[in-house]
């Protein structure tokens, strides 16, 4: 198990091989919709690594998006989420009439998604898709499901592959689990 400068073990949650194996699958069922028009839209920063991943998974199956970037605040530092959802840095670009689909890393309370989704519907998106790489398996506290995921996952705090912990760990290039 690899052990990170301040001494804590990580135990592998979904290995790097896994999560591409996975990640083409999953560009299938997206472009198996014939999306027209598509916009990706990650949003920052947590689903950098997973957006890049799959932007080229998409280029794989033939698509060719549009990406443009908005960067939430949903947990600032602590583990748990403050419940609140800000904007940090909004998207350059229009999605009027367009078909945006929505990336993010983890769905668990579903605040962050249902903002962006609520944000980007208010600014006349014709088609809004989310799709996460983990979709926590716990009550929501607003109703919205992912319309995609790559994994679904039991509820314990992962971070790598662009997930953090206080800014920490986005580099491993797996999804794990810090072992205290
Ligand atoms: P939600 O708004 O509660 O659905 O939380 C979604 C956001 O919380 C995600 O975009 C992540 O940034 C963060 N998050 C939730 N669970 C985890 C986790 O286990 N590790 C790292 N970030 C998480
Ligand atoms: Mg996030």
């Amino acid at each position: 198990m690899p052990e990170t400068e301040a001494g804590l073990k990580i135990e592998t949650v979904y290995a790097a091989d896994e999560i591409g194996r996975r990640l083409a699958s999953l560009a299938g069922e997206i472009a198996a919709k014939k999306p027209e028009n598509l916009l990706v839209v990650p949003i920052l920063k947590g689903s950098f690594v997973f957006a890049a991943d799959l932007l080229r998974a998409l280029h794989g199956v033939g698509l060719t998006p549009e990406v443009d970037f908005l960067t939430l605040s949903s947990y600032k530092k602590s583990r748990t989420s403050s419940g609140q959802v800000t904007i940090l840095r909004d998207l350059d670009l229009h999605v009027e009439g367009r078909h945006v689909i929505l990336v993010d890393d983890v769905l668990d309370s579903g605040r962050t998604l249902a903002f962006a989704k609520d944000l980007i519907s208010a600014r006349g998106a014709n088609v809004i898709e989310t799709c996460v790489l983990l979709k926590k398996n716990v009550a929501r506290a607003v109703n919205i499901e992912a319309d995609y995921h790559a994994f679904t996952c039991p509820d314990v705090f992962v971070v790598g592959y662009g997930m953090d912990v206080a800014h920490r760990y986005r580099e491993l290039p797996y999804v794990g689990r810090i072992v205290d």
